[in-house]
């Protein structure tokens, strides 16, 4: 060793390290290819053979004694370590285990789904048609001539592609279906899904959800809209819920009637959510105008219909006396999680 260190001395200081940096600082400074040990074997060939033999079996020894020692004192602090690990993370096996987090339908997808369910029960198959639609399937095919206000550019969103629209409503799934029937009967049919309008505040969302029926046979009249809408509105509301149809106005209908419920808050007595009328309206209905059954390939003079649309954001809001349709829409599920109580909607 160096004049004033031993053997002894180095392993003593390797016994003694505390760190890992420590040992390897050790390593570097007597085995390391630049440690003192490398260097002085480097230096044996300058050496006489006699020197040279007795000199490298020293330094032999001592390298082999220093690397033992380094390797012992590598072992002893893994162990060490490994002893502090499993004292830290010990397992708890009584702890209660993580439940994880299941997910839940969104109140508006469970309402939605009330409501098709309903009418499946009724007797009415499902009906799609596409979110991006001609203007012809949107506007005119539903009697809503080129200067219908629902046509201005305020009220629709139109696509780049002259001709489309995003649909405004779910009606024109109307004459699509009776395009798809190709005159058979009864067409009887619900259309859910997305529409969008150009409206944004507490009530109105521009991506919104609506559910439009149709039914279309032989001597169809407003006593079969009444008793269908009637049967279905006390299936989601309750039997004992009050109806009445008021006399209204839209292109595809004629006549044409909405239809109102009795407030699900104040029971009929009147509050905020009716405005204290004790009626909220719910939907828009009517008899299919004669020009929208010859647009779907049926002939008015043999065949007639019933049509409704309804909103489900807005029937979810009166049913739920919601303020402030948006909470509905910014996934902040301690709010949405307010409504899965009971396993089902809670709707009285
Ligand atoms: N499409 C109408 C709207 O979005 C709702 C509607 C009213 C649909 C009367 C109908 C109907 O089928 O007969 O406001």
């Amino acid at each position: 060793m160096t004049e004033s260190t031993s053997l002894a001395s180095v392993l003593e200081d390797i016994a003694r390290a505390d760190s890992e940096t420590a040992l390897q600082d050790l390593r570097l400074k007597w085995v390391g290819k630049k440690g003192w040990i490398t260097q002085q074997m480097k230096e044996l060939g300058a050496l006489s053979p006699e020197d040279r033999r007795v000199r490298g079996a020293e330094l032999n020894e001592w390298r082999q004694a220093v690397l033992e020692a380094l390797a012992e004192k590598e072992a002893v602090m893994r162990d060490e370590a490994e002893r502090r690990t499993l004292a830290s993370e010990s397992l708890d096996l009584t702890l209660p285990g993580r439940r994880p987090a299941v997910g839940l339908l969104h109140p508006l997808t469970r309402m939605r789904r009330r409501i098709e369910d309903v009418l499946v029960r009724l007797g009415f198959s499902l009906a799609y048609g596409p979110q991006i639609e001609s203007e012809w399937y949107n506007f005119e095919a539903l009697n809503m001539p080129v200067d219908h206000p629902a046509r201005d550019m305020q009220d629709s969103f139109f696509v780049d592609v002259p001709g489309l629209v995003l649909r405004t409503h779910t009606s024109p799934v109307q004459i699509r279906a009776m395009q798809q029937h190709h005159g058979r009967l009864p067409v009887k049919v619900i259309a859910p899904g997305m529409t969008y309008r150009r409206d944004d505040d507490a009530t109105h969302v521009p991506m919104f959800q609506q559910v439009e029926g149709l039914v279309v046979d032989t001597h169809i009249s407003l006593a079969d809209l009444t008793g269908t809408l009637t049967a279905m509105v006390r299936e989601l509301l309750g039997p004992e819920v009050g109806t009445r149809f008021r006399p209204s106005y839209f292109p595809f209908t004629e006549p044409s009637v909405e239809m109102d419920v009795t407030c699900a808050v104040c029971q009929g007595s009147g509050c905020r959510v009716c405005k204290d009328t004790g009626w909220v309206e719910i939907l828009g209905s009517g008899i299919v105008h004669p020009v929208v059954l010859k647009n779907g390939g049926y002939d008015p003079e043999r065949v007639s219909g019933f049509a409704f649309g309804m909103g489900i954001e807005r029937v979810a809001m009166r049913i739920f006396g919601l303020d402030d349709l948006r909470l509905l829409y910014q996934n902040d599920l301690r709010y949405l999680e307010r409504f899965q109580s009971g396993g089902g909607l809670d709707i009285q």
